[in-house]
C-alpha cells in the first residue's frame, strides 16, 4: 500500500475587505464577503503522514510537540478530511512557519490551507481548488482564501458548498509589497474564533455588512484597475470599520498599541505627499502597509524609525497552496538510528 504522507505549503494572506463574523459559526459562513492578496513570504510548510500505528493525533509545531487546545482544533479538522476518505487513521502533522505566530499576521490561513491539501493528498482525495476552499475554511475562514492564487474573493455563500474563495487577479497582475510592522510579538488576548461570536453584540455590526457588497465593489474594481489611490481608500475604511466593531462589541476587543495608531495618523498623510501607501490591521496590533517595489525601501525605513516597532517583515503577491515533494521530518525521528538500521 502506497505511504499515506504528503506535504504542503501554503501562503498567508491580507484582507482588503475583512471578515469579522459569522452567520453559522461552527460552518464558519461568514457574515459578509471578503477579498485578500495571499502573501509569499509568509508561508506555513505541513507533512500530514496517516499510519495505523498511531493512536491519536500529534500535532508538531516549529519543532516543538503541541498538545491542548491547538491540537484539538487540528484533530477536528482532520475528522471532516477522514470522513470525507471513509477512513479513521490518525495521523502525525509537522508544520513550520517562517514567520512568528499568534502576533496578529494571520498563521491561521496558511496554516489550515496547508493542512487541508496535505491531509486530502495524503489520504488520497482527488478535489476541486473550490472543495479545498470550502474544507480549509471548516478549519479558519481566512484559510479559505489561501487555497487559491493572487488576489482572491471569497463569496460568502449561504451554505458549506457555496462559500468558497476563488481568484480574482493572479499573483502577477500587480506587483504590490506588504510591510507587515510588528508591534508586538506577544500573543494576542483573543484570538478571532473568539471574537467573530462577540461581532454581533456590537450595534455597528449591521451597518458594516449591510454596507459589505458596495465596499467589495469599488475594492474588486481597485484591483483589477491596478488603481493604487482607490483601494488605498477603500482598504482604509474598512479596517477601520471592522476595528469600530470590535471594539464596540461586549466585551470590547481593543487590539491596539500606540504605535499602531501612530502609523495610522502617519500613512494618509505619506500618501496625501506622493507616496503610494496604505494601511490594514487584524486581530492584532501589527500594521500591514501596503506600497509599490518603487517605494518599499523608504516606506521600510520610516516604519523602522517609528518608536515601538520591532521589525518589519515583506511579503510579496503569492500563489496558490501547493503540494511539495520533499516532507518535513518529525522532531522525535532519531536520525542516528534511522541511519544504523
Ligand atoms: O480566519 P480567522 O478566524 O483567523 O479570521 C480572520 C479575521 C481577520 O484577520 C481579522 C480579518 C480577515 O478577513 O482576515
Amino acid at each position: 500500500m502506497a505511504e499515506r504522507i504528503a506535504t504542503a505549503r501554503s501562503t498567508s494572506n491580507i484582507a482588503f475587505i475583512k471578515y469579522w463574523g459569522n452567520r453559522d459559526d461552527t460552518l464558519r459562513l461568514p457574515s459578509n464577503g471578503s477579498m485578500s492578496l495571499n502573501l509569499a513570504g509568509l508561508e506555513t510548510t505541513t507533512t500530514v503522514r496517516f499510519a495505523p500505528e498511531l493512536e491519536a493525533d500529534r500535532l508538531f509545531l516549529n519543532g516543538e510537540e503541541v498538545e491542548g487546545k491547538a491540537r484539538e482544533r487540528v484533530s477536528e479538522h482532520l475528522d471532516h478530511i477522514r470522513g470525507l476518505a471513509g477512513l479513521a487513521l490518525r495521523a502525525e502533522v509537522i508544520s513550520e512557519n517562517n514567520f512568528p505566530t499568534g502576533t496578529g499576521i494571520a498563521s491561521s490561513a496558511s496554516a489550515f490551507a496547508a493542512l487541508t491539501l496535505a491531509a486530502c493528498r495524503a489520504l488520497g482525495l482527488d478535489l476541486t481548488e473550490r472543495a479545498l476552499s470550502t474544507l480549509a475554511r471548516l478549519g479558519s475562514g481566512s484559510a479559505s482564501r489561501s487555497i487559491p492564487g493572487g488576489y482572491v474573493e471569497w463569496v460568502a455563500g449561504t451554505d458549506h458548498d457555496s462559500s468558497y474563495a476563488e481568484t480574482i487577479a493572479p499573483a502577477e497582475h500587480w506587483h504590490l509589497i506588504d510591510l507587515v510592522a510588528v508591534v508586538s510579538e506577544t500573543h494576542k488576548e483573543i484570538g478571532s474564533t473568539g471574537g467573530h461570536s462577540l461581532a454581533g453584540t456590537s450595534p455597528l455590526q449591521e451597518a458594516r455588512v449591510s454596507d459589505a457588497e458596495r465596499r467589495l465593489a469599488l475594492c474588486r474594481a481597485a484591483i483589477l484597475g491596478r488603481d493604487f489611490e482607490a483601494l488605498a481608500e477603500i482598504a482604509e475604511l474598512d479596517t477601520l470599520m471592522m476595528h469600530a466593531v470590535m471594539m464596540t462589541s461586549t466585551p470590547s476587543l481593543v487590539y491596539w498599541s500606540p504605535a499602531t495608531i501612530e502609523i495610522i495618523k502617519a500613512v494618509p498623510g505619506w500618501r496625501r505627499r506622493g507616496t503610494p501607501a496604505f494601511f490594514t490591521i487584524d486581530a492584532g496590533p501589527n500594521v500591514h502597509v501596503l506600497t509599490t517595489p518603487e517605494h518599499a525601501p523608504r516606506v521600510r525605513e520610516w516604519l523602522l524609525g517609528m518608536e515601538g516597532i520591532v521589525n518589519v517583515i515583506s511579503g510579496t503577491p503569492g500563489g496558490p497552496t501547493r503540494l511539495l515533494e520533499k516532507h518535513l521530518i518529525p522532531p522525535h525521528f532519531d536520525q542516528s538510528a534511522a541511519a544504523s538500521v
